[in-house]
């Protein structure tokens, strides 16, 4: 039935020439997906096509979460630090049987954690060890575009090179992934992602989890589709509205858990996935607290019960594992879905501990007399994706701002013409506030610094948005195969 009426959608929209209908025939799998987003678009509830499975069943962690190594530097003084990144083909063996074709940064899959510090000089090389390009894009980072990567600065097959900037924010944690012309959204889902931590005095200061992998975990969030052989087989499951999966990644572990003591957690969770919204809670429904969103730490712990993560964002969270017993499992979850198991297999702490009242002093928005107005709009599914009307031109620039300057960015979903689906808003260079979403002043956790936001369909978003380094950026979706079809533009600081 509800496939019938997605059929039907289909049809409709590739007799119009909206969509392919290569598309339109793709295999199940995708057609389920797609589905979700249209049931969402039409009915607004959530989809049917997720895994029914029992909640029993659904319960499960089976295996220890792979923490991604802390990358040893080349060399480190307070004020400088150097590092090697090689991205490289691999096997990883995530499941029984066959181990699967991978890419990752210094190891098969996925990458080290790089830690920064506020005000440190960092020197990265980088080698490729891959047989085709790529580039190193530092997610959230705000440094020069000559040294972004972005699809601008392609390094080749077996060569090198080397990137030096400053560190000038806050303590964060970001993210990097490669990000070349045409590429991105497969070498992302091969695995060429990792984490960047940078601390400063704040940081240190705070009475937070800080022990790695004790009590302060990294916690990216995937997802990926298994052939027969167990492997990826990007091609042939890729999905221009997000290349999705069915099986659970957590730093990719399948079916992960975490072995903690009775004491406050803090995972720092990145939506690593191509195209995948996490709604993510608790299993026994608990509060948990944000603490930290793209750019930095929150003014305050913030509580809450669920939080949506769209590609791209990250969220600092802290979940009071003291109210457990010893012996006790809960799960974070997506929907019904378990992605990662909290063990309480250590001893309670001898006295209940609170969390810091205040985390940071976020300067106050709205303070720029008069900032000039823009409009962005992000437009369709499918093949027929754009930003503001026109699909991604190495050649073209969209506009010009200038360096310093502070403007306010009318950012649109844009549904009038078909079926809406959430886009993840990313912009390069940058941290940014939100100020409204459809005129209602933003949740409490999106009040802080932020790169990529999700802008549901028909909604506007009101960013304030400054440009302290120079060059010339991009701007887009980050659901990774609407980059890549074109819902990307770039615009020049000067
Ligand atoms: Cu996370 Cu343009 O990228
Ligand atoms: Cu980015
Ligand atoms: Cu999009």
């Amino acid at each position: 039935m509800r496939h019938k009426k997605y059929q039907g959608w289909l049809l409709c929209l590739a007799s119009l020439g909206l969509i392919s209908f290569a598309h339109a025939v793709s295999p199940l799998r995708e057609v389920a997906a797609n589905n979700s987003h249209m049931m969402n678009h039409m009915s607004n509830r959530s989809s049917q096509n997720e895994s029914e499975a029992s909640t029993d069943e659904a319960l499960q962690s089976v295996n220890p979460l792979q923490l991604p190594p802390l990358l040893e530097s080349d060399s480190e003084t307070p004020e400088e630090i150097s590092y090697t990144i090689i991205s490289q083909t691999g096997e990883t063996n995530f499941k029984e049987g066959q181990a699967t074709e991978t890419m990752g940064y210094n190891g098969s899959y996925l990458g080290p954690i790089m830690k920064f510090r506020k005000g440190q000089r960092v020197t990265i090389n980088l080698d490729n060890q891959l047989a085709e390009e790529t580039t190193y894009h530092w997610h959230g980072l705000i440094v020069p575009a000559d040294v972004d990567g972005g699809p601008h600065h392609p390094l080749a097959s077996k060569s090198q090179t080397s990137i030096s900037f400053d560190v000038n924010q806050e303590a964060a944690t970001l993210w990097f992934h490669a990000h070349p012309h045409g590429k991105t959204a497969r070498q992302v889902y091969n695995g060429l992602a990792g984490m960047i931590y940078i601390e400063d005095e704040n940081s240190d200061s705070l009475d937070l989890p800080k022990e790695y992998g004790i009590n302060d975990f990294p916690v990216i969030l995937q997802e990926r589709y298994f052939d027969e052989n167990n492997q990826f087989n990007y091609d042939e499951v890729m999905n221009l509205d997000g290349t999705k999966g069915d099986t659970p990644l957590v730093n990719g572990t399948i079916q992960p858990y975490i072995e903690v003591n009775a004491e406050w957690i803090r995972l720092r969770l990145v939506n690593g996935s191509n195209g995948k919204n996490y709604e993510l809670a608790l299993s026994d429904g608990a509060e948990f607290y944000q603490i930290a969103s793209d750019g930095g730490f929150l003014d305050a712990p913030v509580a809450m019960e669920s939080l949506t993560i769209s590609p791209g964002e990250r969220a600092e969270i802290l979940v009071d594992a003291q109210a457990y017993a010893q012996g006790e499992e809960i799960f974070l979850m997506d929907k019904k879905k378990a992605m990662l198991g909290i063990r309480v297999s250590g001893e309670a702490a001898a006295e209940v501990k609170a969390l810091p009242e205040s985390l940071n002093q976020l300067p106050a928005t709205g303070q720029v007399a008069n900032p000039d107005v823009r409009t962005i709009s992000m437009e369709g599914i499918g093949h027929m994706v754009t930003l503001n009307g026109r699909k991604f031109d190495m050649d073209y620039i969209d506009f010009s701002v200038k360096q310093g300057s502070t403007e306010i960015w009318e950012v649109t979903n844009n549904v009038d013409m078909m079926p809406g689906m959430i886009h993840p808003f990313h912009v390069h260079g940058v941290q940014f506030r939100v100020l409204d979403r459809d005129g209602n002043p933003p949740p409490a956790n999106e009040e802080g610094w932020k790169d990529t936001i999700l802008v549901k369909p028909g909604e506007t978003v009101r960013i304030e948005i400054s440009f302290p380094v120079p060059g010339l950026f991009m701007l887009h979706c980050h659901i990774l195969e609407h980059e890549e079809s074109g819902m990307m533009g770039q615009f020049m600081v000067e």
